[in-house]
């Protein structure tokens, strides 16, 4: 029988920017084993081979996996290009006052990525990432869908993660949402929050135990907050959203169709319009599948149209 190699293209994840976000990135896809190629790009080229080089020889303790430090023209038939290239918070920071420095690396990085890689998705974690997602859509005039930033997922899994702590539940067992700017104005879901499927409210009743609001506004400015405690401390933050964009990846590559707070494209859902911003969103292999717009409550609703409206003032006066 004639020999049968099936030929396929093996699956590629391109990421550029090798800093802390994006090695720690590389490596939670390497353990995940989800990419046969993966392409790690940095205008510091001797820094991308030196993480390809310490990557590579995690190799035979598990995936085998191809990685390499490449150039642009190797972002190629990669089914995702992960952007993590560009300066991170300083110490008391705020991500919006990254906004020039970041938005003119991307008006050099998006044009190259999109000239190899016109068929492919972008996936953006470059603060502040709402705004940089959107200047990479409208730069790269790549289809709406194609183009997501890691938005609120990180802050989505601290305030999973902070309620798990408050009600000693395993955080997977709780549900909870944090929409808007993946920054100072992003809303806590409270009416929709819930712990195996029982509201927060009647989880409380249930188990007798107060349902304090001081307690849950605290949860929510910790939530809020956390990147600065953990840069005030360590300098950076890298491993929780390294493993969110890993998810958000592995939802594509999979098309899982997993439920995720992305930052994507909103076209009037809760009145707004032309913006990235987080909502609950149905991630598979076509990028943004649907974006969920459950009722939320008329605080949760004015405080997610000042987030828009933030975000959209940036905009205007920053984007052409
Ligand atoms: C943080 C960075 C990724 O929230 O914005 O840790």
């Amino acid at each position: 029988m004639a020999n049968s190699v099936a030929s396929h293209t093996p699956l590629r994840i391109a990421v550029v920017g090798l800093g802390n976000v994006g090695a720690s990135f590389a490596f939670a896809l390497l353990q995940r084993r989800l990419a046969a190629e993966i392409v790690l790009i940095d205008a510091n080229h001797k820094k991308a081979e030196g993480e390809a080089m310490d990557l590579n020889h995690a190799v035979p303790f598990g995936a085998a996996t191809r990685i390499w430090a490449g150039e642009y023209a190797d972002c190629r038939g990669a089914a995702v290009t992960v952007i993590t290239a560009g300066a991170a918070q300083r110490p008391g920071e705020t991500r919006l006052q990254l906004l020039d420095r970041n938005l003119a690396i991307f008006q050099q990085i998006v044009p190259e990525v999109v000239k190899h890689n016109p068929d492919g998705l972008l996936l953006i974690a470059t603060n502040p990432v709402d705004i940089i997602s959107y200047a990479s859509y409208k730069i790269s005039g790549l289809p709406a869908h194609r183009v997501l930033g890691s938005g609120t997922i990180l802050d989505t899994a601290r305030f999973r993660y902070l309620l798990g702590q408050h009600f000693s539940v395993d955080a997977r067992s709780v549900h909870g949402l944090i929409l808007g700017e993946h920054g100072d104005t992003e809303v806590p879901i409270w009416s929709l929050a819930n712990i195996a499927g029982i509201r927060l409210r009647e989880y409380c009743r249930l188990h007798s135990l107060p349902y304090d609001e001081h307690v849950f506004d605290t949860i929510f400015t910790d939530t809020r907050d956390a990147a600065y405690k953990i840069i005030e401390r360590k300098g950076a933050t890298y491993y929780a959203v390294a493993v969110g964009l890993m998810q958000i990846v592995e939802s594509i590559v999979r098309d899982q169709k997993t439920v995720l707070t992305t930052s994507t494209l909103v076209e009037g859902a809760y009145g707004i319009n032309d913006v990235y911003l987080s909502l609950p969103t149905i991630v598979g292999a076509k990028g943004v599948v649907q974006v969920l717009t459950p009722d939320l409550s008329e605080e949760e609703l004015a405080k997610l149209q000042h987030s828009a409206e933030v975000l959209k003032g940036m905009i205007e006066g920053h984007l052409p």
